[in-house]
């Protein structure tokens, strides 16, 4: 008898996207790295096979926003949400982008009205990484954004949580020299500049800004009808507002892998949140039973928010070095997944695909050899959907096409 992924016959093959540049992609992707995110030639064949001009995609677990930035640049309504603040802000500067014009207009502004700060009540883990004009240039942005308000002030604060750590001897990046992805901790940091002798780069905040909005608008970016939330994945429901998705493509933290939090303290320095607080917030610190008590909850949710027909895919990883029972165990997230909740939660898991990717892309690969893809060493992708006959009898484009266009999203495709 045949399964149900072959009678839906999707012939999904990793090895489209694998066999595309590593860094496909619109340059709008890349204004700030985030740990564990999508390559963006990912979500672009799921959309490209999936959905039409105008579908709802939505990503409830967005980070940096690569699903819902990708669908808007090809002319779909792309949304998405998560609780933590830099996938909130970053998101938002993807799908709502202000024209280069008006943030050029706004960058001046700001650079005549800088006056000094007083920096005296900055913490020294602050101090260490700046030069003394770029933090008074940091504190005075802090200040002077009203992120929450302005899509043109939210995408001058992208730029800047993008240019707050890295390389330094790049045009892009303020600080001493440090990793992009993540924050090493502060202790560490202390005892590499003491080590090492560092001096902070001269690198002048606003023209770091300039260079990476530059980058940013390199290529066209069309007004979308886009949206970003930040708001937990049990509160899809109130995002989504009664419309209903087409596709929906996400990837939810895997167990203990990453503490987006502890890992972010100087960009949510910026933002004025305490990683503590935050991590206190996400989901990113289960367990194996309490993740599937987790992941029954979030699927049963995402199945109010798609559409009969729609296709839902979940990437998770293989994870090792996990907390609780059988810690020392390679799990296998998606099998397990598929194990414990088949029939148990109101999509229907009719497949799961490996993604083995090169682990020299991994993030990890800066923590030497022995930690080097220890975490995840493949994805698997879930797929699941609501009801197998009315998605059997959809017609879905056999291959993805990976021509580069930024659509503007037409009124006349709307099917909200
Ligand atoms: C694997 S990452 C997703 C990365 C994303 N695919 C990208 O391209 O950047 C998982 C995300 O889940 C978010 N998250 C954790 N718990 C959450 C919750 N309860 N509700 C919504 N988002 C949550 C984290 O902040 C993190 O951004």
């Amino acid at each position: 008898m045949k399964s149900i992924e072959d009678s839906l016959n999707l012939r999904i093959s990793p090895k489209a996207w694998h066999v595309q540049r590593a860094r496909w992609g619109h340059p709008i992707h890349t204004i700030c790295s985030y740990m564990a995110s999508f390559p963006p030639k990912v979500p672009h064949y799921f959309i490209d096979r999936f959905t039409e001009e105008g579908d709802i995609v939505l990503d409830p677990f967005c980070g940096r926003g690569t699903t819902p930035a990708e669908a808007c640049l090809m002319g779909r309504v792309g949304i998405g949400s998560d609780l933590n603040p830099i996938a909130y802000v970053l998101t938002k500067a993807k799908v709502q982008s202000p024209t280069k014009k008006s943030l050029l207009n706004r960058l001046s502004d700001l650079e005549s009205g800088f006056r000094r700060q007083d920096t005296s009540s900055l913490p020294r883990k602050i101090t260490m990484l700046y030069r003394k004009k770029t933090q008074q240039q940091l504190l005075y942005l802090k200040n002077e954004l009203d992120y929450r308000k302005s899509t043109v002030d939210n995408f001058i604060m992208a730029l800047v949580l993008g240019g707050m750590h890295g390389d330094s001897g790049k045009p892009s990046y303020m600080s001493i020299p440090m990793p992009n992805t993540f924050s090493m901790s502060p202790n560490y940091v202390r005892n590499f500049i003491w080590t090492h002798r560092l001096k902070p780069p001269k690198h002048d905040a606003f023209d770091v800004i300039k260079h990476r909005l530059k980058r940013a608008y390199k290529e066209k970016i069309s007004p979308t009808k886009g949206k970003a939330y930040q708001k937990d994945v049990r509160q899809v429901t109130s995002i989504m507002r009664g419309k209903k998705a087409d596709l929906i493509f996400t990837s939810p933290p895997y167990l203990k892998v990453i503490r987006y939090g502890k890992l972010n303290w100087i960009r949510l320095w910026m933002l004025d949140i305490e990683p503590s607080d935050l991590d206190g917030l996400l989901d990113d610190k289960h367990a194996v039973p309490k993740y599937m008590d987790f992941m029954k909850e979030t699927i049963n949710n995402l199945a109010r928010v798609l559409k009969d027909d729609g296709l839902c895919f979940v990437v998770v990883g293989q994870v090792s070095g996990h907390r609780g029972p059988g810690q020392n165990e390679s799990v296998e997230l998606g099998n397990r997944i598929r194990e414990t909740l088949r029939n148990k939660v109101n999509l229907e898991i009719v497949g799961l695909l490996n993604d083995r990717y090169d682990r020299h892309m991994k993030v990890s690969r800066i923590w030497g050899k022995k930690k080097m893809g220890k975490a995840t060493k493949y994805d698997q992708i879930l797929i699941l959907c609501k009801d197998v006959k009315a998605v059997k009898k959809k017609e879905f484009k056999k291959k993805a096409s990976w021509r580069r266009v930024s659509i503007p999203y037409s009124q006349t495709t709307l099917q909200t």
